[in-house]
């Protein structure tokens, strides 16, 4: 399973031959290396309607025919006439062109912005893909929450996207401790130095991980791949 950091919470993942967009904010994306063009997704995956996470995702799915599987309160807030759509919710299982999906939670709003102002958009969620090369969870955008340990772990994760931007999910800190109790071989971090707000010592943060958890820290610059093989090693 190939990653691709795209900035942000934005990561292009290839496996067994299906290309997967989660969260694409392009479209003012202060460390996005790659145009809205360049995507051609067969899959976007969406944990909650937010801009800098549902992005160009209408656009995308438009352009080249790409599914989008969301939760269905968010779907239903977004106009996605003529596109393909899996509507499913937390707790729930799918198979989208062959590759296993889970929803999990998050702690996190989600609001979708229209002309007319701010729509609900559901509940916000977390993704584990299910994969032979080991298994992938995003977290979206989340506070800690103890079921990170005692129902997320139970997927055996092979490799944790958490966020560490602080102020609107969790910071280095509780992203550590999510490491801990998640119990992943490989801890990428995202969703931080977008934004001023946001700034995070990613280094410190990497040293943390490697020091008090057992998962090795991978820091990927926006535009780096990344290949989580866990079947080969
Ligand atoms: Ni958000
Ligand atoms: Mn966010």
């Amino acid at each position: 399973m190939k990653l691709t950091f795209e900035g942000h919470a934005c990561f292009s993942i290839e496996a067994s031959g299906v290309n997967l967009l989660v969260d694409p904010f392009i479209t003012g994306n202060p460390l996005a290396v790659k145009k809205v063009e360049d995507f051609r997704p067969d899959v976007i995956l969406l944990t909650h309607g937010h801009h800098d996470h549902l992005g160009d995702a209408l656009t995308i799915a438009r352009r080249c025919g790409a599914t989008i599987a969301a939760q269905v309160d968010l779907l239903n807030a977004l106009d996605t006439e003529g596109i393909d759509t899996v509507a499913f919710n937390l707790g729930g299982c799918t198979v989208v062109r062959g590759i296993h999906l889970i929803m999990v939670p998050a702690w996190h709003g989600s609001t979708v912005s229209t002309p007319e102002g701010p729509r609900y958009g559901g509940v916000a969620c977390g993704f584990v893909i299910e994969h032979e090369d080991g298994n992938l969870y995003h977290a979206g955008d989340t506070a800690l929450f103890g079921d990170m340990g005692m129902v997320i772990e139970r997927y055996q994760i092979g490799c944790a996207l958490l966020p560490i931007g602080d102020f609107y999910t969790m910071g280095p800190k509780d992203a550590v401790t999510a490491a801990k109790w998640l119990k992943a071989k490989y801890v990428i971090p995202m969703h931080y130095n977008t934004f001023p707000i946001i700034q995070q010592d990613v280094e410190a943060f990497r040293r943390e991980v490697d020091e008090k958890t057992d998962s090795s820290c991978v820091v990927l610059t926006p535009g780096e791949s990344w290949e989580l093989c866990l079947s080969k090693s």
